[in-house]
Formats: structure tokens, sequence, C-alpha cells
């Protein structure tokens, strides 16, 4: 369906005027995320190593320092003190036994953790050590540590801490305190056979960090494991575990420190194409208590750039209990709102396709946060095209009532009206649209290559009326911009 051609309205334009695309200065080039994080030049993929201390979120990345594509894997490094303005830091971990080969004992993905009892050893002063847990490829399990807040690393002297195993491919190590058991814990993605459907989640257990003993397996899992426990939001006395699997899909459960016993089938966490590698914070303060997450997003375009990889938005997650059973709910942290420039707003709005109404005019730009509630009325569909322009209609954001799906870049979403309202967040950098949909119940995060010069952002309805119960639009600051 061309919605263009059936619809309607608005039009919307700049606060300021659009990119300079001669200004090809760097974090300022035409592809370059404004507010998702990238490395200054050359790959990035997963997120690694993610930790708060000491007033900083620290985060490391798979990284290719010798090209644009993958490889030759060291874990690249930056921190922030809000999870929006990174400082980039040199490198952190490079391969082992000085391996210069593209695979052999590259430094592939892993957690760190703040060593609070010093099991390691290595605590020079009151600052404590940080201890990452990386995958050397073909050559085991290892530790790097690090005694100045992670500017300087070193490896552990008796490293591997998991022999290499031939059969088992085993990656990505996710390691985590469990309080009940007084014991450290490390989820880890290997195959028990050679055979490929043995791949799974095996769980170790440690008391010093170094010695890890094997307590189970869970097959059907790929990559990149975490295991948290959440609160119930709305039963502030019951918790649950959620198992990931490395594209952010789910499995709900109860873990007692050795074995996960799954309590539900898996779900989705994001319906888009460019989420995988998910990871979530440790050590966040008590006093904070989020769970923080962060994504690869994997099979991003980005023409002729320097860099090549971006992150997605931290997200914010939490389980509730619904009617249908609990459910992974997935936010943006609310620290976006510290990159809110000029805004508008319209409430109670009827918008009728066909008709020039231009309720919601006056927004554009490259980099955006739009909120927006609407009661469904009597239309057939309504979205929006973004990144609209005079020859090219954008990418279609849009909702379809009957089927009760969102669609947006060849992705499907499945999203039942509550109350017979829509709530969507739009966050739009200038590669990436993350869409949060009814309150988080539902998140499609995807990549795109937009046109140049196609700065409006359109709402579109067809067939008949929809309110805007309430629309914001804001233009998002740069995080590179001082
Ligand atoms: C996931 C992954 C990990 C591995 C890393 C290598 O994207 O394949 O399993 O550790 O990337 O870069």
């Amino acid at each position: 369906m061309n919605i263009l051609l059936t619809v309607l309205l608005a039009g919307l334009l700049a606060f300021t005027p659009g990119v300079d695309k001669s200004n090809t200065k760097e974090y300022d080039e035409e592809y370059r995320p404004q507010y998702h994080f990238t490395p200054p030049v050359n790959w990035m993929n997963d997120p690694n190593g993610l930790v708060y201390y000491d007033e900083e979120y620290h985060l490391f990345y798979q990284h290719n320092p010798n090209g644009n594509e993958w490889g030759y894997m060291h874990w690249g490094h930056a921190v922030s003190k809000d999870l929006i303005h990174w400082e980039h830091l040199p490198i952190a971990i490079f391969p082992d036994e000085n391996s210069t080969d593209k695979e052999r004992c590259t430094a592939f993905s892993g957690s760190a953790i703040v060593d609070k009892n010093n099991l390691l050893g290595k605590q020079n002063d009151e600052t404590k050590t940080l201890v990452a847990f990386y995958t050397s490829q073909h050559c085991g399990q290892r530790i790097a540590y690090s005694t100045d807040k992670g500017r300087t690393w070193e490896k552990y002297e008796n490293n591997p801490i998991i022999p290499f195993d031939a059969i088992d491919d085993a990656r990505d190590p996710k390691v985590f305190w469990h309080a009940p058991t007084q014991k450290y814990v490390m989820v880890l993605y290997r195959k028990l056979t050679e055979n490929d459907n043995s791949r799974g989640i095996s769980i170790y257990t440690s008391e010093n960090l170094t010695d890890w003993k094997w307590k189970s397996h869970i097959p059907g899992f790929f990559e990149c494991p975490d295991l948290v426990e959440f609160t119930v939001t709305n039963r502030p006395d019951e918790t649950v575990w959620v198992m990931f699997d490395g594209d952010g899909t789910y499995l709900l459960g109860d873990f007692d420190g050795e074995m996960f016993t799954p309590s539900s089938g898996r779900m989705k966490s994001d319906w888009g194409k460019n989420y995988y590698a998910t990871q979530t914070w440790s050590n966040i303060p008590e006093v904070d208590g989020r769970t923080i997450q962060i994504a690869w997003m994997r099979g991003g375009d980005y023409p002729e750039m320097p860099f090549n990889g971006q992150m997605s938005f931290p997200s914010e997650l939490s389980v509730t209990k619904f009617a249908a059973g609990y459910k992974l709910i997935r936010k943006p942290i609310s620290e976006i709102e510290m990159l809110h420039d000029k805004g508008r707003s319209w409430e109670n709005k009827n918008i009728i396709p066909g008709i020039k109404q231009n309720k919601v005019k006056n927004v554009s730009g490259d980099c955006l946060h739009i909120i927006g509630e609407f009661d469904l009325k009597t239309c057939d569909n309504f979205g929006f095209m973004v990144r609209h322009g005079s020859k090219d209609p954008g990418t279609e954001v849009l909702y379809n009532v009957k089927r009760g799906v969102l669609t947006v870049l060849g992705s499907t979403v499945p999203l039942p009206p509550i109350d017979n309202k829509i709530k969507l967040e739009i966050l739009i950098d200038r590669t990436s649209i993350e869409i949060y949909a009814n309150d988080g119940q539902a998140v499609v995060s995807n990549c795109f290559v937009p046109s140049e010069k196609a700065d409006e952002v359109v709402l579109v309805t067809t067939g008949g009326e929809l309110e805007v119960i309430k629309l914001e639009a804001f233009k998002l600051s740069s995080i590179w911009e001082n």
C-alpha cells in the first residue's frame, strides 16, 4: 500500500536546519549515530565487560583495531558517568600469546565484575580490582584484571581458568555473585558434544574466581548468555530469574545457584533485525537498582564511514505479571531526557484522513525522541513516515488495526491495543530506529540508511478517525558535541 497516496497529513519541520552534509568532521559524518555509541574508527561488535565502579559505567566491546571488518578481536573500552556521554579509552584487552592471527587466542566476548573481597589478591590500596572474564579463542576461558579503575589491564598469571576443549566451542562467560549460595556463578555458551543440538548454556560456580566447577547445562541457547534475577514490579514479594540468549530472547524460571529451571517458553524481547549479543551491567548501586541492558545493533550499514558498528540505546529491564503471565518490559533509560532539545507537544487532536489538517507539524531532524498515545477510534492504520523528504517518502512505521501489528523496515510486531489505545515511544538516530510500544511491552530495534536531506516526520492515518491523545516530539542533541 502506498500510504502517501491514501493519506494525509502533516509535515513536520525543522527546529533547526538539517545536518550540514558537507561537514564530515569526526563524529558528525552523515551516517555517524549522534547518541548511540560507536567506536571512533574500525569494527565493533558485542558489548563486553559491562560493569559500574566508582561512578563510572564501563563499556568494553569486541573490536578489530586493524580494519572495518570482523577479526583480530580486542576489547575496546569507553567510560561514562551517565550512560549517555562516553569517553573513549585505549584498548583494554589484547589477544593472548602475542597472537597476530585473525582468530587464534584473540579476545572474544565476556563480562566483568568488581572483586569486592579481593579474591584474586591483586588489590593494592582501597581501589577494588576489576576482573574481566573473556574467551581467548581456541585458548580457553581467561581472566584479565585492572587495579586502576580499568585504565590498564594485566593478564592473570595462571590462565586459562577453564582450559580449551576442541569439541565444546565454549565462549562468552558472564559472571555474577549469587548471595544465597555465597558463590560466583558463570554462565558460558558451549556444546556438550560435537552435535550442534547440544548447544546451550553451561553453569559453573566458584568460591575464588579462578577455580570453576561445572554444575549443569541447559540446551537450546547460542552465544552471549546472561542470567538475571528480577523482583516482579507489581508483586514486590516475588522474584523471577531470566535467562537471556544472545539474540535477547529469554526464558523465565527459577535458579538455585547451580541449575536454572524454566517456567516459561521462549519469549522475544526485540522484534527487530538488529539487536544482538545483549548484556546487562553488573554492580549497579542498590540505590539505583535498575537492570540496564545494551546490545550490538548487528547488521547495520554505515556507507563510507570510518567505523563499522553501533550499540543500541541502553534500556531498563523489568518483569511485570500480567493476566497472561510474566513478561519482560524494556524501556529506554530515562537519561535520554538529558539530550532533549527543543520539543513540541499536541493533545486531544482528532486526525481525519485525506484532509490537510496539518495538526501535527513542524517536527524534523535526524535525531528525535517521539512519545505518543493514540486512540484508534475508527482508523484502519496509523503511524509515521520517518526521514520523509520531497524525493523520498521515507521509512514507514505503521500500525495495522485489523491485524493488531506494528510494522517497520520489514519487521512485524504483534501489538494488541489496550482499551483501544496504542502507545509508541520512538528513538530515531542517523542510522537507527528503536520503537518501544505500549510502555515497553514490545520493542523493535532496526538499523537503516536514510536519504540525505529527508528530515521530516509525517503522521499518517487511513480509513477513519484517529485521536492523538498526547504526542511529544523532541529533537535530541549529539552526545559528541562538546
Ligand atoms: C557474538 C560472538 C561471540 C564471540 C564474539 C566474537 O556476536 O560471535 O560469541 O565471543 O562474537 O567476536
